[in-house]
């Protein structure tokens, strides 16, 4: 059972994930090195930026506050994306190279090309600069987001080095169990990015009323929901007080019955977690 934010999953590289990240899409540069603090010392450990935000120089002076405040940089796990203009080969070695210095650190926990490409053979360059990067050192692990089953078939058919997440929008009422269900076979973590459904979450019916058996708020459902799922949820907020609110999910235990509500949903979503389904069992079938 997952007991804080400070656990982890394993990846199918060797190294491992938080159980929960911080987003920062449309938080900006100014003010990101204070939210960033602030969520690291929250009990955030994983960190969600981009080249795409602008804001990867604020997010990595907030890292190094956090770690001058006494949080060791091995415990913080950063993620940045290559956008679509700096795919191909030299295109994202250079990338690579702008976000690490604007980040400022010595390596980089995790790097994913943003969106697929839909230009010819596109993917896999690119693919191929990563796993150099990967095989250098500079970055721990590699992967991709918003790639759909025959993207990924492509990679893994051309690319030496299996994808370790593929970071996709995932909230209660839109998942695509097709592509959940493809990521386990593969060994593949899903990063559920719009956890809270871009804010939406907060306004469901059905999740107020889970939410008050258990004296907790809708996106506290939403989030407990994915981490039940063995899927990692980076959700943003610009408020220290939702900062706390979205990591207090660790103190209760979602019933079958209510996992199966959530999971019915959304006519994309298959159930994952069915009530004569135990969770020791499930833990099993993804890995
Ligand atoms: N790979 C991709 O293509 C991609 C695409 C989109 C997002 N992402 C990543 O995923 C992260 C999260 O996604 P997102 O920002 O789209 O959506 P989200 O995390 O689902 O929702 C963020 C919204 O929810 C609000 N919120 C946060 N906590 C709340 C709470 N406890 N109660 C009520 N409202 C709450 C926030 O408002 P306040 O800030 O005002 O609190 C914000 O408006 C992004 O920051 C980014 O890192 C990746």
């Amino acid at each position: 059972m997952v007991k804080s934010s400070l656990d982890r999953l394993p990846l199918n590289d060797g190294y491992t994930i938080p159980v929960i990240g911080y987003g920062t899409s449309g938080i900006k540069n100014e003010e990101a090195e204070e939210l960033v603090f602030k969520a690291i010392m929250r009990g955030f450990r994983l960190i969600d930026t981009a080249s795409w935000y602008r804001n990867e120089e604020g997010v990595g002076r907030g890292i190094q506050k956090a770690i001058n405040a006494g949080i060791s940089r091995e415990d913080i796990f950063v993620v940045s994306k290559a956008w679509k203009d700096e795919m191909g080969y030299e295109q994202t070695m250079d990338a690579f190279q702008r976000s690490e210095a604007r980040l400022g650190l010595d390596y980089m926990d995790l790097y994913l090309i943003h969106w697929p490409h839909e230009a010819e053979g596109k993917n896999v360059d690119t693919w191929r600069a990563l796993e150099e990067l990967k095989e250098s050192g500079r970055v721990r692990s590699i992967g991709v987001s918003n790639f759909n089953r025959g993207e990924l078939n492509e990679l893994l058919k051309e690319g030496r080095i299996r994808p370790a997440v593929n970071q996709i929008p995932v909230s209660p009422g839109n998942m695509n169990a097709d592509l959940d269900e493809f990521c386990s076979s593969k060994n593949m973590v899903i990063m559920a990015y719009s956890p809270l459904g871009a804010g939406k979450v907060h306004k469901d019916k059905k999740l107020m009323t889970i939410g008050n058996k258990y004296d907790k708020t809708p996106a506290q459902i939403a989030l407990k929901w994915c981490i039940d799922r063995e899927v990692v949820p980076i959700p943003k907020t610009s408020h220290d007080e939702r900062m706390k609110e979205n990591l207090e999910i660790f103190d209760f235990e979602l019933s079958d019955e209510d996992m199966d509500t959530i999971n019915n949903m959304g006519q994309k979503l298959a159930a994952k977690r069915s009530s004569d389904t135990n969770k020791n069992k499930r833990h099993g079938s993804r890995r």
